[in-house]
């Protein structure tokens, strides 16, 4: 098949096979799902396809910068109005959210520890109870890119700390896990 969509990057297609696993329970579901950092909309398209498929699901992404191209590959899932784009830093735009919103909420904003951190902490207030939180790149440490900080410390510090609030469903180049209590 031909893909309509127009994307430069692909940081998502090596974990689909997760985005299916945990999350094909929300098909044809009401549900309300939170992406940190957007970029060209790879995991917003796929998400829209395959799971948010109720006329009733929502989604809400955050990024600093909403790149003419994501526009257009949302335009492009037919569903555009499924869809609330929020420019600027998670750090502010997760405060705009109410407590328990979310079903599901995908961290791969900034990858310095304090900002993943910050977006998991904030995160779980949002997350319904049995949501369900992925973290992406959890041991990508390219120093080219980064500010001499990375996810893993901060996730593992989350992981550890809320250790009695959470299960864990898989470690591996990403974590996901499922809220079980407040
Ligand atoms: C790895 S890309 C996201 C890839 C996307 N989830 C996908 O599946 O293709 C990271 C994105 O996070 C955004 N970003 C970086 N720091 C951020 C912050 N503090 N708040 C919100 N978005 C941020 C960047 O602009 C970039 O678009």
């Amino acid at each position: 098949m031909v893909n309509k969509y127009t994307f430069k990057d692909d940081w998502f297609s090596r974990s689909t096979f997760l985005f299916e696993k945990y999350l094909s329970a929300y098909v044809g579901q009401p549900c309300h799902f939170l992406e940190i950092g957007t970029h060209e909309g790879r995991a917003t398209t796929w998400l829209l396809d395959n799971i948010l498929t109720h006329t009733h699901a929502q989604i809400d992404c955050i990024d600093v910068c909403i790149l003419d191209v994501l526009s257009d590959n949302l335009d492009k899932t037919g569903v555009r109005n499924k869809v609330t784009l929020h420019q600027g830093s998670s750090t502010k735009v997760l405060r705009t959210f109410q407590f328990e919103e979310f079903d599901f909420i995908y961290i791969d904003g900034s990858h310095s520890a304090v900002d993943v951190l910050e977006d998991a902490v904030l995160s779980f207030r949002l997350l319904k109870n049995n949501g369900i939180i992925a973290f992406d790149d959890y041991p990508w440490n390219d120093a080219r890119y980064s500010d001499g900080t990375f996810p893993k410390p901060a996730i593992d510090a989350f992981l550890s700390i809320y250790d009695h609030k959470i299960k864990l469903l898989h470690k591996e180049y990403q974590v996901w896990i499922q809220k079980v209590s407040n």
